[in-house]
């Protein structure tokens, strides 16, 4: 069994569209294989259902509009409200006969961050994850990209939690080949996630100088590192200056081998200070570096410890496999057959 194939990972809440782009018309979106449809209420809100037409099986993206707020199937024009309930068949004059079939399935939907977040359980286990700045009028959210990665959920955020890579991944930005960094990482509790912290030098490049309004070669970074279980990761910068750069990163998971990479940042400076446009190009390009090589690794993510060899400084993705297991052990119905292949369900002190 693929690990993203354990029902655990349905009963989390996805970022998946952003808001700005479901203005142009409903919208399919594939989460754990699943296809979603996606639209906005006459009130503004994210709304998400199954993308087939329980009549004759349309997908309800396809030449789909929506109608006083409810989506209207491409194919012969029903609509149907948020809650998946048919709410017109035009050919009856607008009537609904009752019948369980006229239903289309619908899942739980909430906008946060300018996205639309979907859950595709009744039960979610964890509230979206609340993220620093992102109501503070002294940051300002700078969006930076959304694209399609062909790589594993947490492969993606553990590397996010990686800072032995930087070196080598990112020499043309922000990495420096000739000094590998091993810095002194300070672990710190987070329920269900992976929290730390540290001080790491890095290149500072021409662009990014002028980001960062530091005029120098290098600089260094005050680190704190967090990881959400399963998707969500926030990197938060403080630069000597005081500048803080946040960047809340996102990995939706499409299926086993693919993701939807959402990511913007929280900025402590203006819009006059660095041109949001220049900051996003900047983490775009980081960010380019890491789809390389992680397109490159195998899409599964093995959990047991012993299945991929480790150096110290990946504690923090050893810990983030530790919490994904005690997740799928405790809340996965085949726990006790799946016990010996994660090998164990213990979680290791951080
Ligand atoms: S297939 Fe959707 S209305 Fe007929
Ligand atoms: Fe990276």
């Amino acid at each position: 069994m693929k690990l993203m194939d354990h029902p655990v990972f349905r009963r989390f809440w996805y970022p998946t569209l952003s808001l700005a782009s479901l203005q142009a018309g409903p919208q399919a979106f594939t989460l754990l294989g699943e296809r979603v449809v996606l639209w906005l209420t006459a009130d503004g809100r994210p709304a998400a259902v199954h993308d087939r037409c329980p009549h004759r099986s349309a997908r309800l993206s396809v030449d789909s509009a929506v109608v006083n707020g409810d989506l209207r199937c491409g194919y012969h024009g029903w609509q149907f409200g948020a809650d998946g309930r048919c709410t017109s068949i035009p050919q009856l004059g607008g009537e609904v006969p009752p019948d369980a079939r006229n239903r289309v399935k619908a899942y739980r939907c909430e906008a946060r961050y300018g996205f639309a977040w979907v859950c595709l359980s009744e039960e979610p286990l964890l509230d979206i994850p609340v993220v620093r700045h992102a109501d503070d009028p002294a940051f300002r959210q700078v969006f930076e990209y959304e694209e399609d990665w062909a790589a594993n959920m947490l492969r993606v955020c553990e590397n996010a939690l990686d800072l032995a890579h930087v070196s080598f991944v990112h020499r043309a930005t922000i990495g420096e080949e000739h000094r590998p960094v091993a810095p002194r990482l300070t672990l710190r509790p987070l329920e269900q996630g992976v929290h730390f912290t540290c001080q790491l030098p890095v290149a500072n490049p021409e662009p990014q100088q002028r980001n960062l309004r530091i005029a120098e070669a290098e600089t260094l970074r005050t680190v704190d590192i967090r990881w959400y279980a399963p998707c969500t990761f926030v990197l938060h910068f403080t630069y000597p200056n005081g500048l803080v750069h946040q960047i809340v990163g996102f990995a939706t998971p499409i299926d086993d081998g693919h993701v939807r990479r959402i990511q913007f940042a929280y900025r402590s400076d203006r819009e006059a200070d660095a041109p949001a446009e220049s900051v996003a190009r900047f983490d775009r390009q980081v960010g380019a570096e890491d789809r390389r090589i992680l397109e490159s690794c195998d899409p599964d993510f093995p959990l047991h410890t012993t299945a991929e060899a480790h150096m110290v400084l990946d504690r923090p993705g050893i810990t983030m496999r530790e919490v994904v297991k005690a997740l799928i052990l405790e809340h996965d119905p085949e726990r006790e057959r799946l016990r010996a292949e994660l090998g164990g369900g213990r979680r290791q002190a951080a």
